[in-house]
């Protein structure tokens, strides 16, 4: 156990985000280079967020990392290049210091203590939130305060999109050592107040096969994939950004919907295909896809990730309704008064014309639950000691 008091005590917390053009495929598995642009939409931390302390000790002997209480291996690849990064950039700042020297923390072991405030075993992507906190987390502790893109990406890619708040893309970029592929946020979370999110826990099933080596294999066998990448993603970027920018909704719902068919398509295309949408997935695509026609316009749009839960955009005003539908469709079982989750919707009762153009047996159960949430901000520093995850002693509090 610690004898002295560590050196320094960090905690933030950082969004989930999900991405609305995709990001499918390495053109470097060592540095995570993307083969193409992607674009995504920063989750509230109200709803779903990591939070993570980093403290470092002269009396530590090793580092150390827990997550949700239990000790990892420290050794696990992804982790030790998020740390040899943040090392690196801390030493190179250290060396341009032309002020007093900063403590001489560099030579110090870590222990880091990280937490999702949402089952991790819901499927809902947790590697994102997670290295963006522990990239933001150990740039606190080490002082370092240049661009933090490359230390979360080697995490995992989509964690260098979940660094800010609001629409954020990640530029492929060109250079070979990766030097220009970063994040950038597109617009801030105040940009577009009315926009909601409603994720549709399908399965809490752990995946067939993880994003890592999904893509690994289309990138070996899909010509779709290619074609993905050189030819519909560029200017699929460049629409989403002005839909965004111009708060186009219907442009924006069609574009996330296509986008994340044609990812689906990709690994349908890979060689053993790949498949990640369960039939309660495609219950659910049907479900959106008749209500905008109801509706003669698009008011609702879907997209899926490495995993069956849907997340869905729409606009404040048609959240009660949707809800209605999807309760109609997916009728709860006993967990009737916890199927919504998060922000409170108001409750609203599905018009027998809507139910009568939806045209969908119920599938009980189909749809676990539901988390209301919005556009969010990027991570945050929390201020209050009571706050850190780990104590004077630089292991883990004991749960509350
Ligand atoms: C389908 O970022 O999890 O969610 O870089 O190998 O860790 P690695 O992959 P990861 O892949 C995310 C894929 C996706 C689409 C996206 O978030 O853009």
């Amino acid at each position: 156990m610690a004898s002295e008091k560590p050196l320094a005590v960090v905690t933030c917390t950082a969004p989930v985000n999900i991405a609305v053009i995709k990001y499918w495929g390495k053109r470097d598995e060592e540095l995570v280079l993307p083969i193409n642009s992607s674009l995504s939409v920063t989750l509230h931390q109200d709803q779903l967020k990591t939070t993570t302390t980093a403290a470092i000790s002269k009396d530590f002997t090793e580092d150390r990392v827990w997550l949700n209480g239990r000790e990892e291996d420290v050794g696990q690849p992804r982790l030790q290049a998020c740390l040899q990064e943040i090392r690196r950039l801390a030493r190179k700042r250290r060396n341009t210091w032309d002020g007093d020297l900063p403590p001489s923390s560099l030579n110090c072991k870590v222990h880091v203590a990280s937490e999702n405030n949402f089952p991790t075993a819901a499927g809902l992507a947790s590697s994102a939130a997670g290295y963006a906190c522990l990239a933001y987390t150990l740039a606190r502790v080490y002082g370092v305060e240049s661009d933090l893109s490359e230390v979360a990406r080697r995490g995992s890619g989509s964690a260098c999109r979940s660094l800010y708040g609001g629409f954020v893309e990640w530029q492929m970029g060109e250079q070979a050592d990766g030097k220009d592929s970063i994040a950038r946020q597109v617009a801030p979370e105040s940009h577009w107040p009315e926009l909601r999110v409603l994720i549709l826990v399908v399965s809490a099933e752990k995946k067939l096969m993880g994003s890592t080596v999904g893509m690994q294999a289309s990138v070996k066998t899909s010509p779709l994939l290619r074609f993905r990448a050189e030819s519909v993603v560029p200017a699929r970027m460049a629409e989403m950004t002005r839909c965004i920018q111009e708060r186009d909704f219907r442009g924006f719902a069609q574009l996330t919907m296509q986008d994340s068919n044609q990812f689906h398509a990709t690994c349908l295309d890979t060689f053993p295909p790949i498949s990640y949408l369960s039939h309660i997935s495609w219950r659910i695509i049907h479900l959106v896809h008749r209500f905008n026609a109801h509706h003669g316009d698009t008011k609702v749009a879907y997209t899926f990730d490495a995993g069956p839960n849907a997340v869905i955009f729409t606009l404040e005003d048609t959240m009660a309704d949707f809800v209605a539908a999807v309760r109609h469709t997916f009728p709860p079982g006993s967990n009737g008064d916890t199927f919504l989750r998060g922000l409170q919707v108001r409750p609203a009762s599905l018009p027998a014309e809507l139910k009568a153009a939806l045209a969908m047996e119920p599938t009980p159960g189909g749809v676990k639950y539901i988390i209301a949430t919005q556009v969010g901000p990027g991570p945050q520093i929390l201020d209050d000691p009571y706050t850190h995850l780990l104590g004077p002693d630089g292991l883990p509090k004991p749960a509350a």
